[in-house]
Protein backbone atom coordinates (compact mmCIF):
# COMPACT_ATOMS: atom_id res chain seq x y z
CA UNK A 1 0.00 0.00 0.00
CA UNK A 2 1.30 3.52 -0.98
CA UNK A 3 1.71 5.75 1.76
CA UNK A 4 -0.74 8.77 1.88
CA UNK A 5 0.49 11.65 4.12
CA UNK A 6 -1.59 14.09 6.11
CA UNK A 7 -0.16 16.78 3.26
CA UNK A 8 -1.35 15.05 0.39
CA UNK A 9 -4.58 14.36 2.23
CA UNK A 10 -5.06 18.17 3.05
CA UNK A 11 -4.31 19.56 -0.37
CA UNK A 12 -6.33 16.93 -1.73
CA UNK A 13 -9.23 18.01 1.01
CA UNK A 14 -8.99 21.67 -0.38
CA UNK A 15 -9.08 20.54 -4.06
CA UNK A 16 -12.25 18.51 -3.11
CA UNK A 17 -13.93 21.35 -1.37
CA UNK A 18 -12.72 23.65 -4.11
CA UNK A 19 -14.92 21.45 -6.67
CA UNK A 20 -17.99 22.65 -4.55
CA UNK A 21 -17.08 26.20 -3.73
CA UNK A 22 -15.73 28.02 -6.63
CA UNK A 23 -14.50 31.03 -4.94
CA UNK A 24 -13.08 29.08 -1.79
CA UNK A 25 -9.43 30.48 -2.00
CA UNK A 26 -11.01 34.24 -2.57
CA UNK A 27 -13.39 33.43 0.12
CA UNK A 28 -10.41 32.30 2.72
CA UNK A 29 -8.14 35.28 0.88
CA UNK A 30 -10.86 37.83 2.48
CA UNK A 31 -11.02 36.26 5.93
CA UNK A 32 -7.46 36.38 6.11
CA UNK A 33 -6.62 39.79 4.81
CA UNK A 34 -9.66 41.30 7.55
CA UNK A 35 -7.89 39.26 10.57
CA UNK A 36 -4.54 40.42 9.49
CA UNK A 37 -6.02 44.19 9.76
CA UNK A 38 -7.85 43.98 13.08
CA UNK A 39 -4.73 41.77 14.63
CA UNK A 40 -2.38 44.84 12.54
CA UNK A 41 -0.98 45.68 16.70
CA UNK A 42 -0.62 42.57 17.67
CA UNK A 43 2.36 40.37 16.46
CA UNK A 44 1.22 36.89 17.68
CA UNK A 45 -2.54 37.10 16.96
CA UNK A 46 -4.64 34.05 18.32
CA UNK A 47 -7.37 32.37 15.94
CA UNK A 48 -9.91 29.83 16.71
CA UNK A 49 -11.15 27.89 13.50
CA UNK A 50 -14.17 26.61 14.25
CA UNK A 51 -15.41 23.10 13.03
CA UNK A 52 -12.12 23.50 11.06
CA UNK A 53 -11.55 20.15 9.89
CA UNK A 54 -8.09 19.22 8.52
CA UNK A 55 -7.27 23.18 9.29
CA UNK A 56 -7.16 24.62 6.00
CA UNK A 57 -8.81 27.73 6.69
CA UNK A 58 -6.36 28.22 10.13
CA UNK A 59 -3.30 27.56 8.12
CA UNK A 60 -4.61 29.74 5.34
CA UNK A 61 -5.08 32.89 7.84
CA UNK A 62 -1.85 32.25 9.14
CA UNK A 63 -0.45 33.18 5.95
CA UNK A 64 -1.77 36.99 6.60
CA UNK A 65 -0.58 36.83 10.15
CA UNK A 66 2.46 34.67 10.22
CA UNK A 67 3.76 35.40 13.90
CA UNK A 68 0.08 33.80 14.89
CA UNK A 69 -1.09 30.49 16.20
CA UNK A 70 -4.18 28.71 15.51
CA UNK A 71 -6.61 26.28 17.21
CA UNK A 72 -8.01 23.47 14.93
CA UNK A 73 -11.45 23.17 16.81
CA UNK A 74 -13.34 20.11 15.52
CA UNK A 75 -15.41 17.22 16.17
CA UNK A 76 -14.45 14.85 13.67
CA UNK A 77 -11.37 12.38 15.25
CA UNK A 78 -10.14 11.89 11.11
CA UNK A 79 -10.44 15.30 10.05
CA UNK A 80 -8.55 16.39 13.76
CA UNK A 81 -6.03 13.82 13.36
CA UNK A 82 -4.87 14.85 9.90
CA UNK A 83 -4.94 18.21 11.51
CA UNK A 84 -2.88 17.04 14.43
CA UNK A 85 0.03 15.57 12.24
CA UNK A 86 -0.02 18.85 10.13
CA UNK A 87 0.55 20.52 13.38
CA UNK A 88 2.70 18.14 14.51
CA UNK A 89 4.87 20.09 11.59
CA UNK A 90 3.97 23.77 12.40
CA UNK A 91 4.11 24.67 15.85
CA UNK A 92 1.89 27.37 15.37
CA UNK A 93 -0.98 24.74 15.06
CA UNK A 94 -2.95 22.97 17.76
CA UNK A 95 -6.14 20.86 17.99
CA UNK A 96 -9.04 20.72 19.67
CA UNK A 97 -11.79 17.58 19.77
CA UNK A 98 -14.96 19.10 20.95
CA UNK A 99 -18.39 18.87 19.95
CA UNK A 100 -19.70 22.15 19.62
CA UNK A 101 -23.65 21.04 20.22
CA UNK A 102 -22.15 20.16 23.75
CA UNK A 103 -22.25 23.01 25.80
CA UNK A 104 -18.73 22.48 27.26
CA UNK A 105 -17.11 22.98 24.28
CA UNK A 106 -15.53 26.30 25.86
CA UNK A 107 -14.19 24.79 28.44
CA UNK A 108 -11.45 22.71 26.06
CA UNK A 109 -8.22 24.00 27.55
CA UNK A 110 -6.70 25.20 24.21
CA UNK A 111 -10.17 27.24 23.82
CA UNK A 112 -10.38 28.85 27.71
CA UNK A 113 -6.55 29.32 27.52
CA UNK A 114 -6.64 33.27 26.65
CA UNK A 115 -8.84 35.84 24.38
CA UNK A 116 -8.98 34.84 20.60
CA UNK A 117 -8.40 37.82 18.08
CA UNK A 118 -10.58 35.92 15.68
CA UNK A 119 -12.89 33.07 15.39
CA UNK A 120 -12.87 31.97 11.95
CA UNK A 121 -15.17 29.21 10.13
CA UNK A 122 -15.56 27.84 6.83
CA UNK A 123 -18.09 25.62 5.19
CA UNK A 124 -18.81 24.14 8.57
CA UNK A 125 -21.59 25.66 10.68
CA UNK A 126 -24.26 24.83 8.56
CA UNK A 127 -24.08 21.41 10.32
CA UNK A 128 -25.42 23.07 13.74
CA UNK A 129 -28.91 22.93 14.07
CA UNK A 130 -30.46 26.58 14.33
CA UNK A 131 -30.62 26.79 18.07
CA UNK A 132 -27.11 25.31 18.43
CA UNK A 133 -25.73 28.18 15.54
CA UNK A 134 -27.45 30.74 18.06
CA UNK A 135 -25.59 28.88 21.29
CA UNK A 136 -22.74 28.76 19.52
CA UNK A 137 -23.05 32.66 18.57
CA UNK A 138 -23.19 33.73 21.89
CA UNK A 139 -20.36 32.07 23.25
CA UNK A 140 -17.60 34.08 20.56
CA UNK A 141 -18.46 37.51 22.73
CA UNK A 142 -16.82 35.79 25.93
CA UNK A 143 -14.01 34.49 23.99
CA UNK A 144 -13.16 37.26 21.89
CA UNK A 145 -10.92 40.17 23.10
CA UNK A 146 -12.51 43.61 23.00
CA UNK A 147 -13.07 44.89 19.16
CA UNK A 148 -11.83 40.57 17.93
CA UNK A 149 -13.61 39.63 15.07
CA UNK A 150 -16.26 36.51 13.80
CA UNK A 151 -15.57 35.60 9.83
CA UNK A 152 -17.60 32.59 9.08
CA UNK A 153 -17.49 31.67 5.27
CA UNK A 154 -20.29 29.70 3.96
CA UNK A 155 -23.42 29.15 1.69
CA UNK A 156 -26.25 30.66 3.12
CA UNK A 157 -29.11 29.72 0.12
CA UNK A 158 -31.12 31.95 -1.34
CA UNK A 159 -34.87 31.81 -0.84
CA UNK A 160 -36.72 29.56 -3.07
CA UNK A 161 -39.63 31.13 -2.65
CA UNK A 162 -38.65 34.93 -2.34
CA UNK A 163 -35.61 34.85 -4.17
CA UNK A 164 -36.09 32.15 -6.84
CA UNK A 165 -34.33 33.64 -9.65
CA UNK A 166 -30.74 34.00 -7.51
CA UNK A 167 -31.56 31.06 -6.31
CA UNK A 168 -31.66 29.43 -10.22
CA UNK A 169 -28.53 31.28 -10.90
CA UNK A 170 -26.57 29.98 -7.48
CA UNK A 171 -27.60 26.50 -8.05
CA UNK A 172 -26.81 26.24 -11.77
CA UNK A 173 -23.03 28.11 -10.67
CA UNK A 174 -22.95 25.17 -8.08
CA UNK A 175 -23.66 22.75 -10.60
CA UNK A 176 -21.17 24.19 -13.07
CA UNK A 177 -18.55 23.93 -10.70
CA UNK A 178 -18.72 20.41 -9.72
CA UNK A 179 -18.92 19.18 -13.17
CA UNK A 180 -15.87 21.32 -13.49
CA UNK A 181 -14.06 20.14 -10.49
CA UNK A 182 -15.16 16.17 -11.70
CA UNK A 183 -13.87 16.74 -14.99
CA UNK A 184 -10.76 17.75 -13.96
CA UNK A 185 -10.22 14.73 -11.62
CA UNK A 186 -10.66 16.79 -8.64
CA UNK A 187 -11.67 14.31 -5.66
CA UNK A 188 -15.76 14.08 -4.39
CA UNK A 189 -16.60 13.80 -1.30
CA UNK A 190 -16.94 10.20 -1.37
CA UNK A 191 -13.40 9.92 -3.08
CA UNK A 192 -11.86 11.81 -0.92
CA UNK A 193 -13.03 9.70 2.34
CA UNK A 194 -11.75 6.38 0.35
CA UNK A 195 -8.03 8.27 0.42
CA UNK A 196 -8.30 8.41 4.08
CA UNK A 197 -9.65 4.73 4.07
CA UNK A 198 -6.51 3.72 2.09
CA UNK A 199 -4.22 5.45 4.59
CA UNK A 200 -3.54 2.93 7.82
CA UNK A 201 -2.28 5.58 10.03
CA UNK A 202 -6.30 6.47 9.91
CA UNK A 203 -7.94 3.27 10.31
CA UNK A 204 -8.53 4.41 14.07
CA UNK A 205 -9.36 7.87 13.69
CA UNK A 206 -11.83 6.34 11.56
CA UNK A 207 -13.34 3.93 13.57
CA UNK A 208 -13.76 6.71 16.27
CA UNK A 209 -15.43 8.87 13.30
CA UNK A 210 -18.48 6.50 12.82
CA UNK A 211 -19.05 5.71 16.83
CA UNK A 212 -18.93 9.55 17.49
CA UNK A 213 -21.49 11.31 14.53
CA UNK A 214 -23.67 7.45 14.40
CA UNK A 215 -26.79 8.63 11.95
CA UNK A 216 -26.06 12.15 12.23
CA UNK A 217 -23.87 12.14 9.83
CA UNK A 218 -26.11 11.60 6.79
CA UNK A 219 -28.57 14.20 8.34
CA UNK A 220 -27.99 17.72 7.07
CA UNK A 221 -30.15 20.53 9.43
CA UNK A 222 -32.43 22.74 8.33
CA UNK A 223 -30.76 25.76 6.70
CA UNK A 224 -31.12 29.21 7.96
CA UNK A 225 -31.02 32.73 5.95
CA UNK A 226 -28.31 35.14 6.06
CA UNK A 227 -30.55 37.35 8.10
CA UNK A 228 -30.88 34.41 10.77
CA UNK A 229 -26.85 34.81 11.31
CA UNK A 230 -26.92 38.60 11.10
CA UNK A 231 -29.76 38.71 13.55
CA UNK A 232 -28.08 35.86 15.71
CA UNK A 233 -24.72 37.36 15.76
CA UNK A 234 -26.38 40.68 16.97
CA UNK A 235 -28.72 39.16 19.82
CA UNK A 236 -25.70 37.64 20.64
CA UNK A 237 -23.75 41.45 21.84
CA UNK A 238 -21.85 42.42 18.86
CA UNK A 239 -21.08 45.77 18.47
CA UNK A 240 -21.02 45.71 14.35
CA UNK A 241 -22.46 42.97 12.15
CA UNK A 242 -22.55 42.59 8.53
CA UNK A 243 -21.34 40.77 5.44
CA UNK A 244 -17.75 41.01 4.25
CA UNK A 245 -17.75 39.35 0.86
CA UNK A 246 -20.39 37.75 -1.29
CA UNK A 247 -20.55 35.51 -4.33
CA UNK A 248 -24.26 34.37 -5.31
CA UNK A 249 -24.84 33.00 -2.19
CA UNK A 250 -21.34 32.23 -0.75
CA UNK A 251 -20.82 34.82 1.87
CA UNK A 252 -18.59 35.42 4.70
CA UNK A 253 -20.71 37.15 7.72
CA UNK A 254 -18.41 38.88 10.03
CA UNK A 255 -18.81 40.49 13.52
CA UNK A 256 -17.18 42.54 15.47
CA UNK A 257 -16.64 42.32 19.71
CA UNK A 258 -17.57 45.40 21.32
CA UNK A 259 -14.50 47.72 22.29
CA UNK A 260 -13.53 47.92 26.32
C1 LIG B 1 -17.19 20.59 5.11
S1 LIG B 1 -16.23 20.48 6.55
C2 LIG B 1 -15.35 22.05 6.54
C3 LIG B 1 -14.02 21.96 7.24
C4 LIG B 1 -13.14 23.22 7.14
N1 LIG B 1 -13.72 24.31 7.88
C5 LIG B 1 -12.89 23.63 5.70
O1 LIG B 1 -13.48 24.62 5.24
O2 LIG B 1 -12.10 22.98 5.03
C6 LIG B 1 -17.39 20.69 7.89
C7 LIG B 1 -16.74 20.49 9.24
O3 LIG B 1 -17.68 20.77 10.28
C8 LIG B 1 -17.39 19.88 11.35
N2 LIG B 1 -18.53 19.83 12.27
C9 LIG B 1 -19.83 19.58 11.96
N3 LIG B 1 -20.59 19.56 13.08
C10 LIG B 1 -19.76 19.82 14.12
C11 LIG B 1 -19.95 19.93 15.53
N4 LIG B 1 -21.15 19.73 16.09
N5 LIG B 1 -18.89 20.22 16.30
C12 LIG B 1 -17.65 20.40 15.74
N6 LIG B 1 -17.41 20.29 14.42
C13 LIG B 1 -18.44 20.00 13.62
C14 LIG B 1 -17.11 18.59 10.62
O4 LIG B 1 -16.48 17.64 11.43
C15 LIG B 1 -16.25 19.07 9.48
O5 LIG B 1 -14.90 19.15 9.82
Amino acid sequence: MTHVSALSLAARWDAQQSGYIRRRAERFDTIGRIVAAVAADNPAPRILDLAGGPGSLAIDVLRHVPGGSAVIADKDPALLAIAADLAAQDPRLQTAEVDLSDDGWVQHPAIAAAPFDAVVSSTALHWLQPATLVDVYRRLPGLLRPGGVVLNGDHLSYSARHEGVLAGIARADDESRQKEALASGVDTWDGWWRAVAEAPQYAEALARRKEVWGAELHEAPPKVTLGFHLEALRSAGFAEVGTAWQYLDDHVVYAVAAAD
